[in-house]
């Protein structure tokens, strides 16, 4: 088969991860008799310096036109006092918007191997947990208006939360149609004592659900969701939420299962287009030296051959890659164990992808 991807290496570690992914879909291209022609496209910080703003017309022509988007990460401090419409992550915002993306899918998996790199306790633990988040992305407080005016002598700043029924009712749909083919079960999130857009969420997650008897719904406050996700992360199965709280929520799923270095993404539109992203940023403080984990880039480069080229055998052979130099010790900064690191073979960004080249 032959596709054409999209990259976006993006600031910080953003290139070094996505140089490792790229070498991992060479190998599957060697290994399967693919061809994968691969555009770059600027976004971020990147497209800030070499054109004035975060995401040009052209880069979301490029990325339209492509069959899938792989990108890293965006941001970092170089950006920090620019305004608002002017920084990295409002490049994200807009080719996710441009392309529609509404649904953002979260994996977050404990594999075995890396008990010891998870922060809970073991009675927590227990038989390790899998859940997905599922983000709507392309609506709510993200993208309203922001405004800062000056009123009777101080600053007022606010930022606009709006939901239509039409938003809420296909992202659950989706939510839905996924739990159908896990364990059945959807935790609605959202915030339906105090605000009115979580009221409307809540409504229309129910009238979905009575299309799937066969899928359990369970609601739960926002903020009680943050505390279950470490008090019982095995309850979930699901999380279905609105763009804010997915935020949140999955930087918290992906610790509790060892490390956000691990934690892979999909955003997809109502098409098999997709743009895939680690869910972590482009953290600055470690780029350029060699420490980041590349594997929740590899794994969204696993989730493209999955969602966007139906590349089902090819897809598991990564996951399988992954859980084999995992088992094999090897183990970037972020995931060594905080109980007995002495039987780990320790790597950066590089070995890591070497040990997944390696595994296929
Ligand atoms: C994410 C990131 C982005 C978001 C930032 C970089 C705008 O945190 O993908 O989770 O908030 O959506
Ligand atoms: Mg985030």
């Amino acid at each position: 088969m032959e596709k054409k991807i999209a990259l976006i290496k993006g600031d910080g570690i953003g290139p070094e991860i996505v140089d490792q992914a790229v070498r991992v879909l060479d190998k599957i291209c060697e290994k399967y008799g693919h061809t994968f022609h691969y555009q770059r496209v600027l976004m971020g910080g990147e497209s800030i310096d070499a054109t004035g703003v975060p995401l040009t017309d052209q880069a979301l022509a490029d990325a339209k036109a492509s069959d899938a988007v792989l990108l890293g990460s965006v941001g970092g401090p170089k950006w920090d006092s620019q305004p608002g419409h002017l920084r990295p992550e409002k490049g994200l915002l807009q080719i996710r918007k441009g392309l529609g993306l509404f649904a953002n899918l979260r994996p977050a998996y404990l594999y075995p191997q890396l008990k010891e790199a998870c922060p809970l306790r073991e009675d927590i633990i227990g038989d390790g947990f899998d859940m997905i988040v599922v983000r709507e992305l392309t609506g709510g407080l993200y993208f309203g208006t922001h405004e800062t005016n000056e009123e009777n002598g101080e600053l007022v700043a606010h930022d606009d939360l709006r939901y239509s029924e039409s938003e809420i009712r296909r992202i659950a749909v989706k939510g839905f149609e996924i739990a159908k083919k896990r364990r059945c079960h959807v935790t609605s999130v959202e915030k339906s004592n105090v605000l009115d857009s979580s009221r409307l969420w809540k409504k229309i997650v129910h009238e979905v659900a009575e299309s799937y008897p066969e899928v359990e719904l369970t609601d739960m406050l926002v903020d009680n969701c943050a505390m279950q996700l470490v008090k019982d992360p095995k309850q979930f199965d699901v999380i279905l939420t609105e763009n804010m709280f997915g935020d949140i929520l999955s930087d918290e799923a992906s610790m509790v299962t060892g490390s956000i270095g691990m934690l892979s993404s999909a955003s997809l539109n109502e098409t098999k287009f997709g743009l895939y992203e680690p869910s972590h940023g482009s953290a600055p403080d470690i780029a350029g030296k060699d420490l980041a984990n590349p594997i929740a880039t590899i794994l969204s480069a696993a989730m493209m051959l999955r969602y966007s080229f139906d590349m089902d055998k090819e897809a598991d052979d990564i996951e399988a890659a992954v859980r084999k130099v995992l088992e094999q010790g090897y183990r970037t900064p972020d995931i060594r164990s905080r109980i007995s690191p002495e039987g780990e073979i320790a790597v950066g960004c590089k070995g890591m992808g070497d040990a997944i080249v390696a595994a296929l």
